[in-house]
């Protein structure tokens, strides 16, 4: 596809539709994405407590970039191409670690945590200054880490205020990982992020999560009262502890982000099977009943946090027609398995949604597979936020990349 043939397609695309099915099938449009998208904007990367000591290493693949994280001695969070500067290799290999120095195991190149070169590299007629591991740009924001790959990072500052106001109760920069599971969904990203966008598919495919979340009852004419009552009183409960106050699920506070919290269904005190806590309060909380912390950025990760535990998801892809998706559960850093939770108590509620919806998302897959398959309307209430992110990603390949 030429890069007239792609903006001549974006540009046919119908604003409220979904998109023609080249943008999840074709190689070429995945190749522009990791330019335009995956290379160039903020990424959800790990947790910070994932590079809990100096030397604690993560590594990762966006698209084909191995990316390193490392926490140096000064306790600064740093990315790196994790790409050797004498023949190319791998540096760091193991998906996690702890290490004093970074030893490339082609060579033994020696890299210090802040990416200087520490080997005596005068044989190869060059200096180690000028060899030093390609730094990306890292920062953590509330117990996440983010990475960028692009040399100039898209503005984060009203991001990075907002997550560290909001998150901060919920304690991510001390939490404990209880669990954590890796999934390859056989679907496009894009396919995997629409479905999150919108709950009209909950009552068909969510029996566990519509039980406790109002999500399908916000444009319901008769739950409006009952809803705005609720809102209402948890407004005053949740500003009395000193939380920000509830707001609507559903819209995006910018185009690439948003957070809020909003109450759960009475019964329900956190994301569990019963509704019941699954674990002590988690952070600064001062009880279970604080409805659920919710978190979208663009274009990959989203999470929901209750008063005892949070779940987030991380998507990157893998290829057009792929998605690697890691679901992780946090609770407070000094619960302790066994004791304080089960983890066949604590993974159900978000194990079984998560799994519910790669189905679906793979079904779609193998629709727009089909030389049958049309683009469709969005339900203009409902699916809503699925239009937003369409025209967030349109937006994004036509300033940033061509096939
Ligand atoms: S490629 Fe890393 S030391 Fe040779
Ligand atoms: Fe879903």
């Amino acid at each position: 596809m030429t890069p007239e043939d792609f903006f001549l397609l974006a540009a046919q695309q119908k604003p409220g539709w979904t998109l023609d099915r080249r943008f999840y099938l074709d190689d070429g449009i995945a190749d522009a994405e990791m330019r335009a998208i995956w290379n160039r904007r903020w990424l959800f990367a790990v947790h910070a407590v994932e590079l809990a000591e100096p030397g604690s290493f993560v590594t990762l693949e966006i698209g084909r970039e191995p990316v390193l994280l490392v926490r140096g001695r000064d306790r600064e969070v740093r990315a790196f191409a994790n790409v050797c500067r004498h023949r190319g290799s791998r540096v760091c290999t193991a998906p996690h670690g702890r290490a004093a120095r970074l030893v490339c195991p082609y060579h033994a190149w020696t890299y210090d945590l802040d990416g200087t070169l520490c080997s005596d590299v005068r044989g190869h007629g060059a200096s180690a200054e000028e060899l030093g591991l390609k730094p990306h740009h890292a920062i953590e924001v509330g117990g996440l880490v983010f990475v960028c790959l692009g040399d100039t990072p898209p503005d984060i500052g009203p991001m990075r205020e907002a997550f560290a106001r909001w998150f901060a109760p919920q304690g991510l920069p001390r939490a404990r990982i209880a669990a954590s599971v890796d999934y390859r969904v056989a679907a496009n990203w894009k396919v995997v992020f629409e479905n999150n966008r919108e709950c009209l598919h909950c009552p068909v495919a969510h029996r566990e999560y519509i039980r406790a979340n109002y999500d399908i009852h916000l444009a319901d004419p008769r739950r409006e009262a009952e809803i705005a009552a609720r809102m209402a009183d948890e407004a005053l409960r949740w500003t009395a502890m000193g939380l920000e106050a509830p707001s609507l699920v559903s819209d995006m506070t910018a185009a690439w982000w948003r957070v809020n919290r909003t109450p759960l269904v009475p019964g329900f005190v956190t994301e569990s099977l019963d509704g019941a806590p699954i674990a002590p309060p988690m952070g600064q909380y001062p009880t279970h009943d604080v409805g659920t912390l919710r978190a979208t950025i663009f274009p990959n990760f989203w999470m929901h946090g209750s008063g005892d535990h949070a779940v987030t998801t991380r998507l990157l892809p893998d290829g057009a027609g792929a998605t690697r998706v890691r679901v992780v559960w946090l609770v407070d850093a000094n619960a302790e398995e066994g004791r304080d939770y089960a983890l066949d108590r604590l993974m159900p509620f978000w194990q079984r949604t998560s799994e519910q919806d790669w189905e679906i998302c793979e079904n779609v897959q193998r629709g727009l597979g089909s030389a049958h398959y049309r683009p469709g309307p969005f339900e203009t209430v409902k699916e809503r936020n699925v239009a937003q992110f369409v025209a967030w990603y349109l937006d994004e390949m036509r300033r940033g990349g061509t096939p």
